[in-house]
């Protein structure tokens, strides 16, 4: 079935309620566009366990601090539309700043505990626009399943503590990181590195690997740990914000680490911030 652009927040909703009305169970994926791979799979997780599927593909301004990429953003929305219909995606919600926060506009949804390390140390006000938005996209849409990245790890576990201090009816399904063959996970930033940088990058998935490593080969000590995936990080070049081993729920930092707990990477290479993690198991 050909995929149905909407822009209007109302229309929208009108057209999720039809189809709820109906009996059908509405599957979202919420993103802001430069689709790839890993967006692939989460309409594909969509599509099987959904009667409807909507995307939505809204660049969020809430959620950039005032020195980071918004602007320059990459803005795909003709190969977006392609790839969430030929990933079987219903609807595609295409809304405008003013459709998202109409005038007027005066909430915002901030999620504590959860937010304040990791990116919520280095990228204030992060997670107020991230809650902020998810909270208003599932307003409009109504979804019962709604389908995340596992990469951005700390954003799913801030969006399912909303989901149940909200009381929201919606279950946030996260689904595993998508990685080009040399590792580096899928993200719209790739798109950033130069040829260069992207060959650098790839050292971010080997320095989780070589963390994990160590912890099975029996090394519980954080620092010991970390500082491996420390030293990876900075001989190809990498600026670390951070390296963490930390409570798969909590997100707290872990006195020792092991099965179960979760090593998380923010590295800068030239001006392109990326994020990985890797779930010990
Ligand atoms: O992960 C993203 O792309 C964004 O943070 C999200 C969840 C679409 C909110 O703008």
């Amino acid at each position: 079935m050909a995929l149905e652009r909407v822009d209007a927040a109302a229309a929208m909703g009108a057209l999720a309620a039809r189809w709820r009305a109906a009996g059908a169970r509405v599957g979202f994926v919420p993103t802001m566009g430069a689709l790839h791979a890993g967006h692939r799979s989460l309409i594909q997780a969509a599509r099987a366990e959904c009667d409807r599927v909507v995307v939505s593909v809204f660049v969020n301004p809430r959620q950039f601090g005032p020195d980071e990429d918004l602007d320059r953003y990459p803005r795909t929305l003709d190969a977006d539309l392609r790839l969430a219909g030929e990933a079987g995606a219903d609807a595609a919600f295409v809304p405008k700043v003013e459709a998202v926060y109409p005038p007027g506009f005066a909430t915002t949804v901030s999620v504590s505990g959860l937010t304040e390390g990791l990116c919520g140390a280095s990228r204030p006000g992060h997670f107020d626009g991230v809650a902020t938005v998810v909270a208003r996209l599932f307003g409009i849409v109504g979804p019962c399943r709604a389908y995340f990245g596992q990469k951005d790890y700390q954003q799913v576990a801030v969006v399912r503590r909303m989901v149940a201090d909200l009381a929201l009816p919606v279950a946030v399904v996260s689904c595993p990181i998508v990685r080009e063959p040399d590792g580096l996970a899928m993200s719209s930033r790739n798109r950033y590195l130069d040829a260069d940088t992207r060959r650098r990058a790839a050292a971010v998935p080997r320095a989780l690997e070589a963390g994990a490593a160590r912890v099975a080969a029996g090394e519980h000590d954080p620092e010991r740990v970390l500082g491996v995936m420390r030293a990876l990080l900075e001989a190809a070049g990498g600026r670390v914000d951070y390296v963490a081993a930390v409570n798969a729920e909590t997100l707290r930092a872990v006195a020792r680490v092991g099965m179960g707990d979760v090593l998380l990477v923010a590295v800068r290479f030239g001006g392109t911030r990326l994020i990985d993690n890797r779930v010990l198991s």
